[in-house]
């Protein structure tokens, strides 16, 4: 029962604190906040990588296992681009909040008051015969290296943008591909240093990031896949639309070394496409 309550109040907390590590948040130091929930759900944690066999952990992660719409998935280059459905960044300003490391990898949360999400910064799902819809951006987060293969190979790191709708729940990913190339990243750059370790539950608060620059840096997201997923991490709750971007977004390899140094191995397994609709 006490598991039970545990997984609902999970649940919620994912709905309100926005990022798919459902089950694993850092404290907060001040529970009256914006991400209250969180904070009381505690250090509940009860998987870790590279073990992905999670409903052996908890009933409640039987859709890791039995979901016709899991992610991540294998993309090629091959899959024609999309252009029934695109994601467009009319409102993906810069905006406050808190950086952390969700204990894999660094992670950002945007401030906004409890259950009113209007104000983050957002953007709009556009789709032919399909209702067009907003959704805001709550954080993001990374992963190392990348969760999702193109042709079978992984890039240094992937970096999702969460996003709920209105009533909070989490209706779509925009992927990031990273790869250590030449120069600094933008995006990267505009992150206090030095990169919070992931074993340090702090948080920094008050910090200003323009989502924006990753977008740009992927040339505008011009060429993506698209598909039908669900959240990387237990309970890997699905109803989600993912963007993947087929641009990389590349780093100097300082920088790639502060993310990685962070970090640690955070990569689901590859899931089979099954009802996924990948780029349909
Ligand atoms: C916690 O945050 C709330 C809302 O922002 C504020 O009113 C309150 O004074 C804060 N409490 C502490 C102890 O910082
Ligand atoms: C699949 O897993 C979900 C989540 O635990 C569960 O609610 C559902 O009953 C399962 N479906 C089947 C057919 O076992
Ligand atoms: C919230 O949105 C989801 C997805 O659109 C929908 O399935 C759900 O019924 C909505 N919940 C409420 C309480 O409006
Ligand atoms: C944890 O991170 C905070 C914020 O970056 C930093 O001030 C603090 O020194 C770190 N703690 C340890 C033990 O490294
Ligand atoms: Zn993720």
């Amino acid at each position: 029962m006490l598991t039970h309550t545990l997984f609902f109040l999970a649940t919620i907390t994912s709905v309100l604190s926005c990022i798919d590590h459902t089950n694993y948040f850092p404290p907060q130091h001040n529970h009256s906040n914006h991400l209250s929930i969180r904070a009381e759900e505690g250090d509940t944690k009860d998987w870790s990588y590279p073990s992905f066999n999670w409903p052996e952990i908890r009933v409640e992660y039987a859709l890791c296992h039995n979901g016709t719409q899991q992610s991540p998935i294998g993309l090629s280059h091959s899959q024609g681009h999309s252009k029934k459905i695109t994601p467009v960044f009319d409102r993906y300003k810069k905006a406050k909040g808190e950086l952390y490391n969700w204990n894999h990898g660094v992670a950002f949360n945007f401030y906004h008051p409890e259950g009113d999400f209007s104000g983050l910064p957002s953007m709009e799902i556009q789709g032919q015969g399909r209702a067009t819809e907003r959704v805001f951006l709550t954080g993001w987060h990374m992963h190392t290296p990348s969760e999702h293969m193109v042709d079978g190979v992984r890039t240094h790191a992937e970096m999702h943008f969460v996003h709920v709708n209105t009533n909070g729940t989490a209706r779509a990913v925009i992927g990031v591909l990273i790869q250590a190339g030449t120069f600094d990243s933008p995006f990267f750059a505009q992150l206090p240093k030095p990169l919070i370790y992931f074993s340090n539950d702090s948080t920094v608060q008050n910090i200003e990031i323009d989502p924006y620059l990753a977008i740009r840096e992927v040339k505008d997201y011009a060429k993506f896949w698209t598909y039908k997923g669900s959240y990387t991490t237990p309970p890997c709750t699905q109803g989600l639309q993912w963007f993947v971007s087929r641009d990389i977004l590349y780093t100097s390899v300082r920088q790639m070394q502060e993310i990685l140094g962070v970090g640690t191995y955070s990569a689901r397994e590859i899931q089979q496409i099954w009802l996924h609709e990948v780029n349909a």
